[in-house]
């Protein structure tokens, strides 16, 4: 009796139901309680200098480079420090071209370097956990101006990855440590984690860019181990992916997202969702400007009611076109840009430093993502309380 009013249980039977048509994923949106306490990256974290979540970015960094190695280390040091039950990866490659302009006709190495931490629900076996997954690209390109640091390309992306990892920790931690307690877990819905992926190379402009091809290949080819029939197992890591939200060229104000494909737009839908509900709980720090085209403006996530390539005019436009989600994409995984229609002010330049970065709206991304994770994770079950009447009531409701 106890089991069948559990919020989880009937959490999964809708999902079983939707197993195979992952845009049913049932998820509960959070209250405007728990959305009224989901952090922002605070000013002094995104202080280019001296905060902990961009500063150590701001450095030219493409492969082979110090600043490179630098960043590594940093990625690497940042989590133990802050998130040690996280497992780090390294995923490492080296291509070879041979460019004409080599000498001798030789051939390049290219050494890409992917790192990823990933926080999966305790008790899961190697493929049994599917993850939300958020990735940036790291590096700066390798023909990069002398000097650029990559602000807004994308070391904002990377900051919030670090800021949306550390964020969800605490909830993931608590929620694990209650679905153990009560015995649960071992099905799709309860057996969901969160890694986040560093990607090397430069990302969109970069022609050297093999770091997410290497990764999406090595993740298809990551067999896991078969699991006994009373479990659900996903074939290969790439499986494991539940969505991908890839971030780029995020820091410039008034970003507009498009949605870019109908398998995804369902979560882009979620995802603007917690964006409006945010707005008009008077959260944000931003209200942007109304857009051109009927029905928009007004968001970041301008998309929501139009239907998926009929919107502004967008879907078509350059960052549709080459970014590091389309290795993931083309081996089946689902996929969410969050990459605005236009490149930033300076993108691409040395001028894209910290002073290129608009820090109230990379507060209001670290908003927007952080809701969307905690929805998308069903993370009500954990809702912090608002007050001591309201923890009574919380009580109340629980198995
Ligand atoms: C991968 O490469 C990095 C340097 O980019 C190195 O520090 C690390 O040890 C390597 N890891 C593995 C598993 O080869």
């Amino acid at each position: 009796m106890l089991d069948m009013a559990s919020p989880r249980s009937i959490a999964l039977s809708l999902c079983f139901a939707s197993l195979f048509a992952p845009s049913a994923f049932a998820y509960k949106p959070l209250s405007d309680n728990f959305l009224r306490q989901v952090p922002a990256a605070s000013d002094a974290e995104l202080d280019p200098t001296t905060g902990d979540l961009l500063g150590p970015f701001l450095q030219p960094r493409a492969p082979d480079s110090e600043g490179h190695a630098d960043v590594q280390d940093h990625l690497v040091q940042w989590f133990a420090s802050n998130l040690p039950d996280w497992t780090v990866e390294w995923q490492n490659s080296t291509t070879y071209t041979s460019g004409k302009s080599q000498k001798g006709g030789k051939f390049v190495a290219h050494h890409r370097s992917n790192l990823v931490f990933r926080r999966e629900p305790p008790w899961t076996r190697p493929g049994q956990a599917n993850l939300l997954t958020l990735a940036a690209h790291y590096a700066t390109p390798t023909d990069a101006p002398a000097g650029a640091v990559g602000a807004t390309d994308a070391a904002v992306s990377c900051a919030l990855l670090l800021h949306t990892a550390r964020s969800l920790d605490r909830y993931a931690a608590q929620m694990y440590k209650e679905m153990q307690e009560l015995g649960e877990g071992g099905t799709v819905p309860m057996d969901m984690g969160l890694q986040v992926v560093f990607l090397d190379g430069g990302g969109l402009q970069d022609k050297d860019n093999t770091g997410a091809e290497s990764l999406a290949a090595a993740w298809e080819k990551a067999t896991n181990p078969a699991l006994p029939a009373s479990l659900y197992g996903y074939p290969n890591r790439l499986n494991q992916v539940s969505l991908l939200l890839l971030l780029d060229l995020l820091g410039g104000a008034e970003p507009r997202v498009p949605s870019r494909y109908q398998t995804t737009h369902w979560a882009y839908q979620a995802m603007a969702r917690v964006e409006t509900r945010l707005r008009g709980l008077k959260l944000m720090g931003t209200t942007p400007s109304a857009g051109a085209g009927a029905g928009t403006g007004g968001a970041f996530l301008p998309d929501s009611a139009t239907p998926v390539h009929q919107q502004l005019g967008m879907a078509s436009g350059w960052a549709t076109d080459g970014d590091d989600h389309l290795p993931f994409m083309r081996r089946g995984v689902n996929v969410l840009p969050v990459v605005p229609d236009a490149r930033p002010e300076h993108a691409g330049t040395a001028k894209d430093d910290g002073a290129n970065v608009d820090r109230k709206t990379v507060q209001d991304w670290s908003r927007v993502l952080v809701g969307f994770a905690l929805e998308w994770l069903d993370m009500m079950e954990v809702e912090p309380a608002a007050s001591a009447r309201r923890r009574r009531n919380h009580v109340r409701g629980r198995p």
